[in-house]
């Protein structure tokens, strides 16, 4: 092209942009100064599909109108001085509506675990705070997790939120993730269902959840400038499986993108994995909405970005005045901006955000029964030697040591933390960094000491702090047993360094240990951490972070008024040189400087590894013990188009429990290949059994071909075993399937 035609072709891009911009301004002004008809506007009409409805209104915007529906400050006073916008009720983001066509203002909030009140902006303001997703996802229970999203749902509609940031699936790759505790797990199909359920269980209640953060933000050091290097088949079948599972499921109105590049762009800029991953492929309805401070051009509208959020925190506001100049120009077209404003419509229609009532009744009572429910199903009881557990009324003396047992249970931080009641404990963490200043280690009101102490009328149960492990050692030797709670208080933006636990926490154990043999330990963790004195201690419990009703929960666990059903979602080491990357990546560099994190394990993510290279973990993903057992029988298997299971559990011991199944491939034609491919709940009393029949996603039997953009499953034998865990040799049986394709 000369030079010539280059500028000319330049400027009839940028003209028929302007002219196509000034149509829009002057159906827009017509719309504006025409006097509405009056009576029911077209898009009210509630017989129209969101779709519809969204293009009807969308047509009245102006381009001013438009423009606001697709950027929004943070909705908390983080900067010295800086005020909230008018209309916001103070949460952690802000959508100005249009007033003049009914269009609500979009009030966000986080998060998964409840509605939190960020800096105390809603000044008093306290929600039902529920376990971490983590613990959620242990429950193996998708009945809860939309029990939870409704009591989630509930309160934010019930302040006048209407957006709730809530719906984390990002796959635990690494033991040491600082957002681990709110994500549902280290496997594509039960984080995908737990934090789908979770999603529909929130926009039943006529608001819009966001599925977030799409996608491979897998670690928190050097969040901003990490770039997750992963091939598209191996993404497909991990990271985005979990995504694309909680999508259908779930049917979020939005989905908020990360802060990390995936394969070199960033992901609210990256083309692949928003226009063709989310929005062709799954066939994605609703908008793209930015992590708060991760737009970095105006550029990302085309890649597939709807809306900037908590745009204080980026260089500009780039959905503002820069995109308006990019229509002008014809950088982006005028089309993709009014297809940004309507997704973002359509999804307030199909939350029933113009239509529901406001006013819903929420009862905390029941709310929080929820999540003392939750707490009470997702505790992992890991060890029980000599039936050390439920505790023996017979026992006279108990020795409580460490957690701040006393004061509450331990609650992750960062914007996920809710506040759950006016009493609850927030101790400084301080260091250094932008986050020293707000980091506090929250405890909910919910003391496990008086809760024991409750439960154990007959006991004397003492306290110590364990601040001094001598002094507690030496009061343990007095004690007929001793219970030790041990913290590890993870948040966002930092990843643990190492498996251990911190402030000397796993010498107190051993110390008490070795004074006192029947030492129960209760770990209140964001994941997994190594255990160094597991072979002293006969009883070790996985409490994580247990909720508002988290000190009952563990209380009726230990005293056995609840059998624990709770099973790991993540698999626990022996040792981090167990995982792909001993040393994190990027930790150490600064602020700016991208680096690659490579996740050449590809798919095999967790227990998917671990069976690969014959590695045995310290308690394998899918573990879980029960105060009574549980045997299975009779597994039948059914292949052809589908692979059906049907198998027997009974509970064999003496007393009522659930248990969690668990089906996974062994074996596919073309080579082993550990899988979850189904799993369940059941409740059993003593001597009872039930007939579970699952079938399997064939996406997780087969391989997903990039080349050919599908999935690939070849025709041949499929070896099962039904299991108690992912290294349980369990029943093994098999089928012949046919072969089978699947689009992406
Ligand atoms: C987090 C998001 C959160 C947002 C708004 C970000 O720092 O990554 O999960 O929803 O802040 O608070």
């Amino acid at each position: 092209m000369t030079q010539t035609t280059a500028l000319r072709a330049r400027t009839l891009r940028a003209a028929s942009a302007t002219a196509l911009l000034l149509a829009l301004c002057v159906g827009a002004t017509h719309a504006q100064n025409t006097p509405q008809a009056p009576g029911p506007k077209p898009w009210q009409d509630r017989t129209l599909s969101p779709d519809q409805r969204a293009s009807l209104l969308d047509k009245e915007l102006t381009v001013d109108e438009r423009l606001g529906l697709l950027h929004g400050p943070m909705a908390i006073p983080f900067f010295p001085g800086m005020k909230l916008p008018e209309g916001a009720i103070g949460s952690a983001g802000y959508i100005a509506g249009v007033p003049r066509l009914g269009i609500p203002a979009q009030q966000e909030s986080d998060a998964s675990l409840g509605v939190t009140n960020p800096g105390n902006v809603r000044p008093g303001d306290t929600a039902t705070a529920l376990p971490s997703s983590l613990l959620l996802a242990a429950t193996f229970n998708t009945d809860l997790a939309y029990k939870g999203g409704v009591v989630v749902g509930q309160e934010a509609r019930s302040r006048g939120i209407n957006v709730q940031l809530a719906g984390g699936v990002n796959l635990v790759r690494d033991p040491r993730g600082g957002r681990n505790f709110e994500y549902a797990g280290e496997d594509p199909l039960l984080a995908g269902h737990i934090a789908g359920a979770a999603i529909k269980g929130i926009q039943s209640q006529n608001l819009i959840a966001t599925m977030k953060h799409f996608a491979v933000n897998d670690q928190e050091t050097g969040r901003n400038f990490a770039n997750s290097v992963i091939s598209e088949a191996a993404m497909r079948e991990s990271d985005l499986l979990a995504f694309q599972i909680a999508h259908e499921v779930g049917q979020p109105g939005s989905v908020m993108c990360a802060y990390n590049l995936v394969n070199g762009a960033y992901a609210c800029g990256n083309d692949f994995l928003l226009n063709k991953v989310l929005k062709t492929d799954w066939g994605f309805k609703g908008y793209v909405m930015s992590d708060w401070g991760a737009v970095k051009a105006t550029d990302f509208a085309l890649k597939g970005l709807d809306q900037q959020s908590g745009e204080q925190l980026d260089k500009q506001v780039w959905f503002g005045d820069p995109l308006k100049a990019a229509v002008q120009t014809g950088a982006v077209p005028a089309s993709r901006v009014s297809d940004m404003s309507r997704r973002i419509l359509r999804s307030m229609f199909a939350a029933g955000l113009f239509d529901a009532p406001l006013a819903v009744n929420v009862d905390r009572a029941a709310n929080a029964e929820v999540s003392r429910q939750t707490a009470a199903e997702g505790i992992v009881l890991l060890k029980n030697e000599g039936n050390l557990l439920p505790l023996a009324a017979s026992a006279k003396t108990i020795l409580v040591v460490g957690g701040h047992a006393d004061a509450g249970v331990l609650s992750g931080g960062g914007s996920s933390q809710v506040t759950a009641d006016a009493a609850q404990i927030a101790l400084p963490v301080g260091g250094e960094g932008m986050m020293a200043a707000f980091n506090r280690m929250n405890f909910h009101p919910s003391s496990p000491l008086k809760a024991l102490k409750e439960r154990l009328p007959q006991t004397t149960v003492r306290f110590d702090t364990g601040r001094y492990a001598a002094e507690a050692a030496r009061k343990a030797k007095e004690a007929d047993l001793v219970i030790v709670f041990a913290n590890q208080w993870m948040a966002e933006g930092d990843d643990a360094p190492d498996l251990s636990l911190p402030n000397g926490q796993d010498a107190l154990i051993a110390a008490l240990a070795e004074a006192n043999p029947k030492t129960v330990v209760v770990l209140q963790t964001g994941g997994a951490v190594a255990m160094p004195w597991l072979k002293q201690t006969p009883a070790v419990v996985e409490a994580w972070y247990s909720g508002d009703r988290g000190g009952e929960a563990i209380a009726d666990v230990l005293t056995g008024k609840v059998n624990p059903s709770g099973h790991l979602p993540v698999t626990f080491p022996t040792a981090i040189t167990q995982y792909p990357r001993a040393d994190l990546p990027g930790l150490g560099l600064p602020d700016g400087q991208v680096f690659d994190v490579r996740y050449d394990e590809g798919s095999d993510v967790g227990y998917r590894r671990f069976a690969a290279l014959g590695q045995k973990a310290l308690f394998p993903f899918g573990h879980g013990l029960s105060y009574t057992t549980f045997a299975y029988s009779d597994v039948k298997v059914t292949g052809g188009d589908t692979l059906s299971v049907s198998f027997k559990v009974t509970n064999t011991g003496s007393v009522r429990g659930k248990d969690a199944p668990q089906v996974y491939l062994n074996r596919r034609p073309n080579g082993p290949a550990k899988r979850l491919i189904a799993f369940s709940k059941v409740d059993l009393a003593p001597g009872q059994s039930t007939t579970v029949t699952l079938s399997a996603d064939m996406r997780l039997l087969s391989r997903f071909d990039a080349k050919a953009q599908k999935w690939v499953q070849p025709a041949g034998r499929y070896e099962i075993t039904v299991a108690q865990d992912a290294e349980d040799t369990g029943l093994t049986a098999s089928a012949q399937m046919k072969a089978a394709t699947r689009k992406p």
